[in-house]
């Protein structure tokens, strides 16, 4: 790149950052919302939203020019095609990982502290900022599992459905709040399941669900066994974040029934960083890979992966869980992929 051009680049960067944090401003002050009700002058929005019109007016400037909204020399206009994007219950709503990544700046000097002295950030230190900016990592799951995990997701791997319709025995490792057994016990009421997961407070909130074939438990996936094994384990993103994740593996492989399936969603990446670069979803997964993988599993003295592994690293590590056969198959989703593993 010439210095120009990498100038420019940085400057790109620093205004993604800067809307980033906008936009995060823009969902907690309720003014994306009131402004995808429809076109509005500074003072007409800032009324509609409650708010000072001095400070929306400012707000407005930079979602204009960062390409946010449109404006016509009088009137504000957020359109529906990016809105999608911002706002709604669907898996289309990218707002919920925007909040994570603006949480993350409230850990950065334990993290830099860590860079300087080792040991890592603990998970309770995100907290306080996870969830008062509402930003809870099921929420990014929850409409894409609604939306893709019957047919996208389950669907790549031929018989899958079919099995889940005439009755398996299901465990869903690292479930969270259940968002995924959620969709999936109602879509095959013949099967049963179990959620797995180490943190109570996510199994309090998944028992919720109130799932009449379903139940969930706390426990830890290093210590997973299985009396009858299961006919599918699956995993969605709940592997790369394990603190011992060799051993974790080796336990799945124990708790399958001979012909079952070990479905695990994890990213898509290569574990060489050079195949990485021009992947336009690498940098920010490294990112996020620093500020919260890789940091909470030092914290705990685990192996670390990060969040970019990356399919050759996880093949390898499938196959000395002891998993014969192992298919990486692509997902709905481009940043994931799809590991299908019998044992
Ligand atoms: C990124 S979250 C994914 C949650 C869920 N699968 C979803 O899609 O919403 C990873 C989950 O793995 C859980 N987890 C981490 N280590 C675990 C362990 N050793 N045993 C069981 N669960 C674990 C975490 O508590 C967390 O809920």
């Amino acid at each position: 790149m010439e210095e120009k051009d990498f100038a420019a680049h940085l400057t790109a960067t620093m205004t993604g950052s800067a809307l980033t944090m906008l936009l995060g401003v823009g969902h907690r002050t309720g003014l994306l919302a009131a402004a995808a009700r429809g076109p509005a002058t500074s003072a007409g929005l800032a009324e509609r939203a409650g708010l000072e019109e001095r400070y929306v007016r400012e707000w407005l400037g930079a979602m204009v020019t960062g390409g946010i909204f449109t404006y016509d020399g009088r009137e504000y206009t957020f359109p529906p095609e990016h809105a999608k994007f911002l706002l709604g219950e669907t898996a289309s709503n990218l707002m919920p990982s925007l909040l994570t990544l603006s949480a993350f700046t409230g850990i950065l000097p334990e993290l830099e502290r860590a860079f300087a002295e080792g040991g890592g950030v603990p998970r309770s230190a995100y907290g306080p900022y996870l969830e008062t900016l509402g930003a809870k990592t099921g929420d990014s799951w929850k409409h894409i599992y609604r939306e893709h995990l019957v047919d996208g997701f389950f669907g790549a791997v031929p018989g899958l459905r079919d099995r889940l319709t005439a009755g398996a025995r299901v465990l869903d490792l690292g479930c969270g709040t259940g968002n995924a057994i959620a969709v999936a016990a109602r879509a095959f009421p013949a099967s049963r399941f179990t959620g797995l997961d180490i943190n109570a407070g996510v199994i309090e909130q998944a028992r919720e669900h109130r799932l009449p074939n379903a139940e969930f438990a706390v426990g830890d996936a290093a210590e997973l066994t299985a009396d009858p094994p299961y006919d599918l384990i699956t995993a969605f993103d709940a592997v790369h974040d394990q603190d011992r994740p060799d051993v974790v593996l080796r336990r799945i492989h124990g708790a399958l029934a001979p012909d079952g399936l070990f479905f695990m969603v994890d990213t898509n990446f290569s574990s060489h960083l050079e195949k990485n670069v021009g992947n336009p979803l690498a940098a920010l997964t490294y990112s996020i890979s620093l500020m919260y993988c890789t940091t909470t599993s030092l914290a705990e003295g685990g192996a670390a992966l990060g969040a970019v592994w990356g399919t050759e690293k996880a093949s390898e590590m499938l196959a000395d869980a002891g998993f014969r056969h192992v298919e990486v198959l692509e997902s709905p989703r481009p940043q994931n992929c799809i590991y299908a593993c019998r044992p």
